[in-house]
């Protein structure tokens, strides 16, 4: 085996390989240049998703002829001029993305520096194939033409230029975002899709981000230890199929680095469902001596020196403004309803205040009605019946109104000062259980309804070994289990906070709940997810008649509990019909 050193054109085309994956990574290199060069505006033109054409024009700085020529060498940078690449500022400083670039496209750089006159060079696949006068604004522009057009190995994985341009427009917005100071368009198959005046970072954002945002967002601004946290997140309720509304900046720094998406992340967790994800723009700026950015190719990936620090913040912050707006819940618009369903601004005033001194637990009501329940009867068995109480209270005081009756034993329908609320039951329900369960733990004292005579559950084998690996972060829960064999588990206790439930259904699903876990979540995250799946099995199912104290017993319970707006899942628990709403209706207004 002989050891040669490569020769440069390789070396360029290797680079390549980590730095130009697509044509938007292609075009993030160059935004970023022209940001680097003090650009004011930003001139971005496509063809095909960037598969035929990319172009941006700047007014930066420019560069002479000989820059120029240096530029496309690699290892060749302006921006460490102290070579102190630990308070690097620029996007750029590796000095190799227009190198790698010409390497396996056709380039053209016109540039000019004011005062002087403009010069183009070309590159044919990293070989120079011209150069000479040209005749341009001061400033830069670069054109890449046919990337990957003779590397096929790449060109192979490119997807159509729909999708390519979908990627770009990301990469445009990502970049637009972190710079609200400068002017962007963005023009593809010559139709011109994006338009943005310099503006401040929230204007931006909000042009940028969902509309709907205004009236489902919740803005952040919080400090700690020199960290600080701005931006604006979704209210679980308005969630997304997929995550493509993320956006997240470090120093400015468009990122996409899973400790910080995890950080997000655990921020919903138990307020919206696994298979769905928030809209954010999150700006994060720590000092430059706690993160490096020269930890991935493409600097979308960052380290930060005290990673749970970061950590810490993002999930407190949030979490904090989400339980400040947690009875705000996104309400939907029905297509076909002539009126919104609104929450009550009203509502959230009682929030913050004490308990009511009256308020009855849901559990008291419960043993004080003495009732037995009829569990699990499906809402289409009660289809048309529906049960009322004659309005004999006085105008009822309470945010959530007096309960007046149940629909299909599903919803409960209550009279407010200012109002009509329907209340999801089981949604409402399994919301307060949790929170009763985590306040519990989180006073150290979590009740425990011991089993008479341990109950023995058989499960499959790999179910038994993830209780049995989960069996003290269960315990602390209250759930005591041991093994019992090879394939059952032996249960001795179980939360109080449940009451009469299926322990053979709670041990499946929190064994599937334990494998989804297997990832690097904190124990406290854990514990919260497990109590989310206990809670659910604690709760009063849809279907279960109720009495009129039980219901008031719910309604009391939920004004006094945080995050009571929003199920588990993220969906609402209750809705609220106004009385200006309802007038609308029947055309009194
Ligand atoms: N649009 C531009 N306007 C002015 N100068 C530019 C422009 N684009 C590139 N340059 C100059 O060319 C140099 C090389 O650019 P290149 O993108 O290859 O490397 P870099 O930006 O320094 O580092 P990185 O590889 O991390 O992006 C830059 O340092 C800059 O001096
Ligand atoms: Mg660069």
């Amino acid at each position: 085996m002989s050891i040669r050193r490569l020769p440069p054109e390789l070396i360029n085309r290797i680079a390549a390989g980590e730095v130009v994956e697509r044509p938007a990574s292609a075009l993030k290199e160059l935004v970023e240049n022209a940001l680097d060069a003090g650009a004011g505006q930003v001139s971005v033109r496509l063809s095909a998703g960037g598969l035929e054409l990319i172009e941006v024009a700047d007014d930066g700085c420019g560069m002479a002829p000989a820059e120029m020529r240096l530029a496309l060498e690699r290892h060749a940078t302006s921006k460490l001029p102290d070579e102190a690449i630990e308070r690097v500022a620029s996007f750029g400083f590796r000095g190799e993305a227009l190198p790698s670039i010409a390497s396996v496209s056709r380039l053209m750089i016109e540039s000019r520096v004011r005062g002087s006159d403009g010069w183009r060079i070309e590159i044919d696949h990293g070989r120079p194939v011209g150069e000479g006068p040209a005749a341009l604004p001061p400033g830069t522009r670069i054109q890449i033409s046919g990337l990957f057009d003779k590397v096929p190995a790449r060109r192979k994985f490119l997807r159509s230029p729909r999708s390519e341009y979908a990627a770009c427009l990301d990469t445009v917005k990502r970049l637009a975002m972190a710079r609200s100071d400068v002017a962007f368009t963005l023009e593809h198959d010559g139709r011109r899709v994006l338009t943005l005046q310099p503006s401040e970072a929230p204007a931006r954002v909000a042009e940028l981000l969902s509309h709907e945002l205004d009236r489902h967002g919740v803005g952040i601004d919080c400090e700690r230890d020199g960290l600080r946290l701005t931006g604006v997140i979704s209210l679980p309720t308005f969630n997304r199929g997929v995550a493509d509304q993320q956006f997240l900046f470090v120093n400015s720094r468009p990122v996409k680095d899973r400790l910080l998406v995890g950080a997000l992340r655990a921020a919903y967790r138990d307020l919206i469902a696994r298979d769905r994800h928030p809209i954010a723009a999150l700006f994060l700026d720590v000092p430059f001596e706690e993160v490096d950015v020269n930890v991935h190719p493409a600097k979308t990936e960052v380290r930060f020196r005290d990673p749970s620090a970061v950590r810490g913040l993002i999930v407190r912050g949030l979490r904090r403004a989400l339980d400040e707006e947690s009875q705000r819940s996104a309400a939907r618009e029905q297509a076909a309803a002539p009126v919104m369903w609104t929450t009550s601004a009203t509502y959230d005033r009682h929030l913050n205040r004490e308990p009511l001194p009256d308020a009855r637990t849901w559990d008291q009501a419960l043993a004080a009605a003495g009732h037995v329940l009829a569990e699990s009867r499906s809402f289409f068995d009660h289809a048309p019946a529906a049960r009322a109480e004659p309005a004999v209270e006085a105008v009822p005081t309470y945010p959530l109104g007096v309960a007046r009756g149940q629909v299909a034993a599903t919803y409960i329908v209550a009279e407010a000062e200012d109002g009509l609320v329907i209340v999801d039951q089981h949604a409402a329900h399994e919301r307060l259980v949790l929170e009763r369960m985590r306040a519990a733990r989180e006073g150290g004292s979590v009740a425990r309804q011991a089993l008479l005579i341990p109950e023995v559950v058989e499960l499959e084998e790999p179910d038994c070994d993830r209780l049995e690996s989960a069996a003290a972060e269960l315990g602390e829960m209250g759930l005591e289990l041991e093994r019992f064999g090879p394939t059952s588990i032996l249960v001795r206790s179980f939360p109080a906070a449940l009451g009469k439930t299926d322990i053979a259904a709670l041990l499946t699903d929190l064994s599937a709940e334990i494998v989804d876990l297997g990832g690097p979540l904190s124990l406290r995250d854990k514990l919260d997810h497990v109590a989310a799946t206990i809670a659910c099995h604690g709760s009063v199912r849809a279907g279960r008649v109720l009495s009129v104290a039980e219901m008031n017993a719910l309604l009391r319970e939920m004004e006094v509990t945080p995050r009571s707006g929003q199920c588990n899942h993220g969906r609402p628990t209750w809705v609220k019909l106004g009385h200006g709403e309802i007038e609308k209706l029947f055309g009194r207004r």
